[in-house]
């Protein structure tokens, strides 16, 4: 079965990382494969894509997807793209086994896809029965719900707080050491979500990008916040983008571009700050790129799309 998940601006990554014939290129966040898809027709049978995911089920479900595609299409019978199964913090150990020493760009389109969103056995859907664990690559490290269990009451509240900016995050926090002490610690996703629910009123968050456009508004599950945090914090999100941002201009030819899609201000502002911080960027978004109102129609997860690129000197 193909992806569900739809590429979000990808006329715009197209157009800042201008990928050419021959050239090649890092995507870390595979997922569904759009972009991938994008990017290898661009550098053609000369050009190579390395495309990596923490997540094995993304892996195999695109390569067989995009080999299809390829295969289909007879004038590229070649599929330019190498599956990596990591993260993409190691991506330059990934460049160092495929005798690849410099590359044309880098693409990060962060957080999780839509697939893994509607894999109900993975936690990441509030309402699924499955278990809490919402790690990308479920062969490593401890489930939500085992951290939950061994974290206490205050440091569960702090990581709510710091990676969910959560202002109920001491009545979540709460709530779940309470739970716990009564023998009924949270399984799953649905149990977690319907204790934060309990604790924390509905939002409504009204966007609007630009004076001429219309006003977005939205209402926000009471979750998002406290699924968020433990998201980031299971997968050490924050740790893996800052440590790609670090090695990247290393990895990059002169002239080369790095493109990142955010979806939340906390990595927003790492990847704001890397570029502005590091005298080897230069800056090509004063401003982040975000979607058209068009876009968001088709694809309301693209209205919090941040899109900052930055060209290695
Ligand atoms: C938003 S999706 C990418 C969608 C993709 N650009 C497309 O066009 O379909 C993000 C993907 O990145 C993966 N991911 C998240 N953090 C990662 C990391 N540190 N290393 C590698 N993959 C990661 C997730 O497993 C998920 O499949």
């Amino acid at each position: 079965m193909h992806s569900i998940h739809i590429p979000v601006l990808l006329q715009e990554v197209i157009d800042v990382l201008s990928p050419k014939q021959g050239g090649i290129y890092v995507d870390g966040t595979l997922g569904g494969g759009g972009h991938s898809e994008a990017l290898a027709r661009r550098v053609g049978p000369e050009g190579l894509v390395v495309s990596m995911d923490r997540d094995l089920e993304a892996i195999d479900q695109s390569e067989q997807w995009l080999r299809q595609v390829f295969a289909a299409d007879s004038d590229r019978r070649n599929l330019p793209i190498r599956f990596v199964h990591a993260n993409y913090r190691y991506f330059d150990e990934a460049l160092d086994l495929l005798n690849i020493e410099k590359v044309d760009g880098i693409l990060l389109d962060l957080g999780l896809s839509s697939d893994q969103l509607a894999d109900r056995r993975r936690g990441f859907s509030f309402d699924s029965e499955g278990e809490l664990d919402l790690r990308f690559d479920p062969s490593e490290g401890e489930t939500a719900s085992e951290l939950l269990a061994r974290l206490k009451e205050e440091e569960i509240a702090d990581l709510i707080f710091q990676y969910g900016e959560e202002r109920c995050s001491r009545r979540i926090a709460r709530r779940i050491v309470e739970r716990q002490q009564q023998s009924r610690p949270l399984r799953t996703a649905r149990e977690l979500a319907e204790l934060v629910r309990a604790c924390v009123p509905v939002r409504w968050k009204t966007q609007c990008k630009t004076k001429k456009q219309n006003k977005h508004s939205v209402k926000i599950d009471p979750a998002t916040r406290t699924f968020q945090a433990l998201r980031i914090a299971v997968n050490d999100e924050l740790g893996s983008l800052q440590g790609i941002l670090e090695k990247a201009p290393q990895r990059l030819k002169p002239g080369g571009v790095m493109v990142v899609i955010s979806f939340h201000s906390l990595e927003d502002r790492i990847v704001k700050n890397a570029f502005r911080d590091d005298p080897r960027w230069e800056i090509l978004t004063k401003k982040p790129l975000v979607a058209s109102d068009e876009e968001i129609e088709c694809n309301p997860r693209a209205r919090s799309a941040k899109l900052r690129a930055a060209r290695k000197y």
